[in-house]
């Protein structure tokens, strides 16, 4: 059993992940913004549950004191909906900070205690859309490309002290993030996304987080810096 934190762990893929993890019988801490879902999640889970906003240092630290985690998700994210040319700076630097610098946040306040511990699993939870680029998610994509090339190099960094790295790429999955976009653009959205894949279907999130669990494993301890499409094929030949 280890010490696990799921950031973004409320709601769809990140819920999925609390609800894995407990299962496989870690200790699990989750970080959201979203108050009456976690505190619901956690009643479900038994996993606890902290009110934080990932991209406040302050707070994040905050919640790095309460343990010393030997395992960390990195899965906060916030999808756009526009093309870069009607995307202001305010936002591509909201988009930024969410997407990409809550990981830089939570591993620069994790890694230390792993380092000194000599064991340690983080996982990325990037996008499929970090390599084969967005259509109206263009700074999003660029922030999910990031998180590759950041997993990459803290496993590069870290391998030393037994600590792996990786990401996870998922494609369309059924989670609120998704229904969003139903509710903005209408359900042939679904079709769409659908299309994109091999499997012509969404993925649910308990398939994510099985990805995810798996990089979190002890088995998993000879496999670092991999990016690991999650996605019906949709990246298949990228
Ligand atoms: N759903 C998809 O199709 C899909 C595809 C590829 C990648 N992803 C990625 O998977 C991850 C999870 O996505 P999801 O679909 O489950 O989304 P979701 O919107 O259902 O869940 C995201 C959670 O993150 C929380 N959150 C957002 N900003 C936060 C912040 N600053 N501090 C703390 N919590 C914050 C939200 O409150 C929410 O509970 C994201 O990184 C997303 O980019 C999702």
């Amino acid at each position: 059993m280890a010490q696990a934190l799921v950031t973004g762990g409320a709601s769809g893929i990140g819920a999925a992940t609390v609800r894995r993890l407990v299962r496989d019988g870690h200790a699990v801490t989750f970080v959201d913004l979203d108050e009456k879902a976690g505190a619901t999640l956690a009643t479900e889970t038994g996993a606890r549950f902290m009110l934080a906003d990932g991209t406040n240092q302050a707070q994040v630290n905050q919640v790095l004191t309460r343990s010393e985690f030997e395992i960390l998700v990195n899965n906060i994210g916030a999808d756009q909906h526009a093309f870069f040319t009607s995307t202001s700076p305010d936002e591509w630097r909201r988009l930024l900070a969410v997407n990409l610098e809550t990981a830089f946040l939570f591993c620069h306040g994790v890694l230390p205690s792993m380092q000194q511990r000599g064991w340690g699993r983080i996982v990325m939870v990037a996008s499929e859309a970090g390599r084969l680029g967005s259509k109206g998610g263009s700074v999003y994509a660029a922030a999910k490309a990031g998180l590759v090339g950041f997993a990459r190099s803290l496993a590069r960094e870290n391998a030393r002290y037994a600590i792996t790295v990786n990401a996870v790429l998922p494609g369309p999955v059924r989670t609120p993030m998704v229904e969003r976009a139903v509710n903005e653009f209408g359900g042939k959205i679904l079709d769409d996304m659908a299309g994109l894949t091999l499997m012509r279907r969404l993925g649910e999130p308990d398939e994510i987080a099985a990805a995810i669990a798996f990089f979190c494993s002890t088995e998993a301890g000879f496999i670092t810096g991999e990016a690991l499409g999650v996605s019906g094929g949709m990246g298949c030949g990228a």
